[in-house]
């Protein structure tokens, strides 16, 4: 069944264990920081936001994990982390949760954003492409990008 909307909350002492907890499946692991490392990560650079994702239906029901942030030295943000619990794959748990930090990101920060990914990780090449990220020739260390830009009025 498809999850709905997502939910978009600070991680803090209440669920950081169990953000730290999520994991992709095994042959995912190649495409993403543990959700530990980049808690640290986060720790250490105050540029990324980290963000557990929860089930709007089920507000006890923490599905994945994300960061964003501003991109040195342009400045624009980028999402840099997205993962969903192997569990709830397949559910619209990614497509929710990018559909809720795109909103934030705009409300933030109106215009242009970014997010990139490994060249084999078609799962989230189809996801950012059918929410209109563009691809803009870009391969940051080893990583495609893709842009989306609000429609012009
Ligand atoms: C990418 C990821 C976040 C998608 O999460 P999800 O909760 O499964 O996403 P959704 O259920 O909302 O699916 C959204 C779209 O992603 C694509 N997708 C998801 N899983 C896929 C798979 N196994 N194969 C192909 N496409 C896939 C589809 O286009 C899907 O749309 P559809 O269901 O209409 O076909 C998840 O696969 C994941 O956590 N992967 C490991 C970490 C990762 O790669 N993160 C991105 C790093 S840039």
């Amino acid at each position: 069944m498809n999850m709905g909307r997502a939910v978009l909350r600070p991680v803090d002492a209440t669920n950081w264990l169990e953000v730290i907890q999520l994991q992709v499946a095994e042959d995912q692991r190649h495409f993403v920081a543990s959700n530990l490392f980049s808690l640290a990560q986060a720790k250490i650079f105050d540029r990324y936001v980290p963000l557990a994702i929860y089930e709007a239906a089920v507000p006890q029901a923490l599905v994945g994990f994300a960061t964003y942030g501003p991109h040195l030295p342009s400045e624009l943000p980028w999402i840099d982390r997205l993962m969903s619990d192997a569990r709830f794959q397949r559910r619209g748990v990614g497509r929710a949760a990018m559909l809720a930090l795109m909103e934030r990101i705009q409300h933030e920060r109106p215009g242009p954003m970014r997010i990139s990914y490994e060249p084999d990780n078609q799962a989230a090449e189809a996801l950012y492409a059918s929410l209109g990220f563009m691809p803009t020739g870009e391969v940051l260390e080893g990583e495609i990008v893709r842009e989306w830009r609000p429609p012009t009025p």
